[in-house]
């Protein structure tokens, strides 16, 4: 399926282009309907059932689960980015005279859960950094992440993409690694989940965290979580009630059933059944099903090309392929030109952020060639300014 421009399905201003999805997404008018219904049914709580506590997050965990291809039973429902790995990493063990390896630049949710991990495990904390002599860093960096797994590894903790950059890892090949050498494989997929197709048994994932208000178009504070089979008999980060088996019996309650939920519900942060936001992300992540993930990263790539054409004819350079994605990636334009840029982005009504000397542009299906061409405009006028 080819996908049209879908701007008519959210409530964007036209006053501006956004092109920034990896900061936070807009929000779908399906998904703000939903929440505004549930906002609404709180008026009278007698509309709120016992049901209801469970089957909404239940349908929640599906559709995320087809997503990244996991059955439901797998996924869990969390807050945030850093609870998710808080939860994974209490349930491994660091190898003797171990290893735990993240990549150069990682967002700080996993960046400090795995330095305090090793720290508290013993293990020795690797960064695997870009080379920032090379223009275009993927082949390179890639190379070395793989060759810096070792027996000794015990896990991998990294971003699907970099979230600053963009630049796409070779996570089957890493997976693959991993695997060889027993080393559990952990993943931050916010900036890509929902945007690029990614399937967690193909890259022998072991865990997945993501927040669901960026690419999954979902809401700040509700995060999503697949854990493999070997996480079902872990210890949850927290004992909810929901988690324990028979919850759903709330006359019983008190009865102090030992067992947990099945799978990975033990991992549901507590209050999972946020009856406003539940609504809100399974709306969001029905739609994303519908559009289909590889052809929202098509429709990207259709809006990307002739605007990375344009700017590779005036010295801009890009990741190439298989390490540059379509709807978020970056130009460098160098300490000296961030203040400069700035300005100019202001005046364009171009909202992106710049991260370190990059500019990151995150687009999606909201988006329509008008907003690269503005900003392609304002990239021209910026390289011909003086600095
Ligand atoms: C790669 C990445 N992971 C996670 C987050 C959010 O982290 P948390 O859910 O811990 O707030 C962000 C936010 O920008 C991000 O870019």
């Amino acid at each position: 399926m080819n996908l049209t421009c879908q701007k008519h399905l959210f409530q964007l201003s036209d006053d501006g282009h956004y092109l920034n999805c990896a900061y936070k997404a807009p929000l779908l008018r399906s998904s703000e309907y939903a929440a505004i219904e549930a906002l609404e049914r709180g008026r009278n709580p007698n509309r709120i059932t016992t049901k209801d506590f469970f089957d909404q997050s239940e349908l929640v965990r599906q559709e995320f689960g087809l997503i990244i291809n996991s059955p439901a039973k797998n996924i869990a429902i969390i807050s945030s980015t850093s609870y998710g790995f808080a939860s994974l990493l209490l349930n491994v063990k660091g190898k003797p005279n171990g290893n735990a390896i993240t990549i150069g630049d990682e967002f700080p949710s996993g960046y400090f859960a795995l330095k305090k991990w090793c720290l508290s495990e013993d293990q020795e904390f690797t960064v695997v950094a870009s080379n920032p002599n090379l223009s275009q860093q993927g082949k390179d960096w890639n190379e070395r992440l793989l060759a810096a797994i070792n027996d000794s590894t015990s896990v991998v903790l990294m971003s699907s993409i970099h979230w600053s950059t963009g630049l796409k890892y070779d996570l089957e090949a890493i997976g693959a690694k991993c695997r060889a050498v027993g080393a559990k494989f952990l993943i931050d997929g916010a900036q890509t989940i929902g945007a690029l197709p990614l399937d967690v048994k193909q890259c022998n994932i072991d865990g997945l965290v993501c927040a669901s208000y960026k690419c999954l178009f979902g809401a700040y504070s509700m995060c999503l979580m697949y854990v493999h089979e070997d996480f079902f008999d872990g210890i949850p980060l927290e004992e909810a009630w929901m988690n324990r088996e028979a919850a759903q019996d709330f006359s019983r309650l008190s009865e102090y059933n030992d067992n947990y939920q099945e799978g990975a519900f033990r991992y549901n942060v507590g209050q999972t059944s946020n009856f406003i936001l539940t609504p809100l992300v399974l709306s969001s992540l029905k739609q994303i099903n519908s559009w289909g993930v590889s052809n929202i990263q098509s429709y990207c790539k259709d809006l990307a090309l002739p605007f990375m054409h344009e700017m590779k004819s005036k010295g801009f350079t890009f990741e190439e392929e298989p390490y540059l994605c379509y709807h978020l990636f970056s130009i460098k334009i160098g300490d000296s030109r961030v203040a400069q840029m700035t300005a100019l982005l202001k005046e364009r009504k171009l909202h992106i952020s710049i991260r370190g000397e990059y500019l990151r542009i995150s687009l999606n299906v909201f988006n329509d060639a008008s907003d690269l061409e503005v900003l392609a405009d304002s990239l021209i006028q910026m390289t011909a300014q003086k600095v």
